[in-house]
């Protein structure tokens, strides 16, 4: 098979719809010092949907609220600023994110939940080793896979070239994957994340999730973004075609300062609490 042109990809990615409006709003708001509760819960509560999506995620037992949270308002209150915009980051790229991959042996539902336990995880990892915004470390672990949705397309006829690159060649998966395709995962999600105007260092951490060894802007970010991916893959979470066939990279784990054992204590703490991992489907 050929590999697929920069075109292409581009055209693609021009088809995955535009993040909300709303979502750009909501995330300005977040940023701004100057937003009082009200201007935020407001902006909010303006689209039904969000809201609701909003609440249910928020009473979900990873938000360790005993509590039940009834209003926008109260959420912004208990949970802060940060988290109201992870959720509304969330509940805005769910409809994209939920769809069945059958590249990459994905059920429909899998790659949310995938991104979703990376998400907390990339915020527990990224608070243990004292990384200054945990909260952009969950967007990362979010969106770190989102290129899969664009390149399942083509995976379907390249698997099998693909796979036996991997067992012959002892190649990791992204490495076949480049070669056959032309273009890896995650530099297609980087392609993505532009489009959405994400900050550069997501990108960057997004481009970059299994080669956190070329990070420039925020080494730490991409370093959370890979270690994270990897754990999930170790936890068996949406273990699609490619799972078990990533290593761990060394320097991430040095970047951070942490060490291998500190790692397996946060992969057990976040598969402690999978219990109900369903609550946070915000549908
Ligand atoms: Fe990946």
């Amino acid at each position: 098979m050929n590999p697929v042109s920069l075109d292409e990809i581009v055209r693609r990615v021009e088809e995955i719809p535009a993040l909300p409006q709303y979502a750009h709003k909501v995330l300005k708001l977040t940023e701004d010092p100057s937003t009082t509760v009200t201007e935020l819960s407001e902006a909010i509560s303006r689209d039904h949907a969000l809201a609701a999506k909003v609440l249910r995620m928020a009473n979900s037992a990873y938000y360790g609220y005993a509590r039940r949270i009834y209003t926008i308002g109260d959420a912004v209150i208990i949970l802060g600023f940060g988290t109201v915009r992870n959720l509304v980051m969330a509940a805005s790229i769910y409809h994209v994110m939920d769809r069945e991959l059958p590249g990459y042996v994905l059920a429909r539902g899998e790659l949310w939940k995938q991104s979703i336990v990376c998400a907390l995880m990339a915020r527990k990892l990224a608070r243990r080793c004292s990384y200054d915004n945990p909260e952009k470390a969950f967007v990362a672990g979010l969106m770190h896979d989102i290129g899969k949705i664009i390149l399942n397309t083509y995976l379907s006829e390249a698997f099998a070239v693909i796979l036996d690159k991997v067992n012959k060649e002892k190649v990791p998966f992204m490495t076949a994957e480049e070669e056959v395709l032309g273009f890896n995962h995650a530099v297609v999600g980087g392609k993505v994340a532009e489009k959405w105007n994400l900050p550069e260092e997501l990108v960057e951490a997004i481009s970059l999730h299994h080669n956190p060894g070329g990070a420039r802007i925020s080494p730490a970010l991409t370093a959370i973004a890979h270690l994270t991916d990897v754990a999930c893959m170790t936890m068996g979470v949406g273990l699609g075609a490619d799972g078990l066939l990533y290593p761990y990279d060394g320097y991430a784990l040095k970047v951070l300062r942490i060490t291998h054992p500190d790692l397996e204590e946060i992969i057990s703490e976040v598969s402690d609490s999978m219990f109900d991992v369903d609550s946070l489907f915000p549908e």
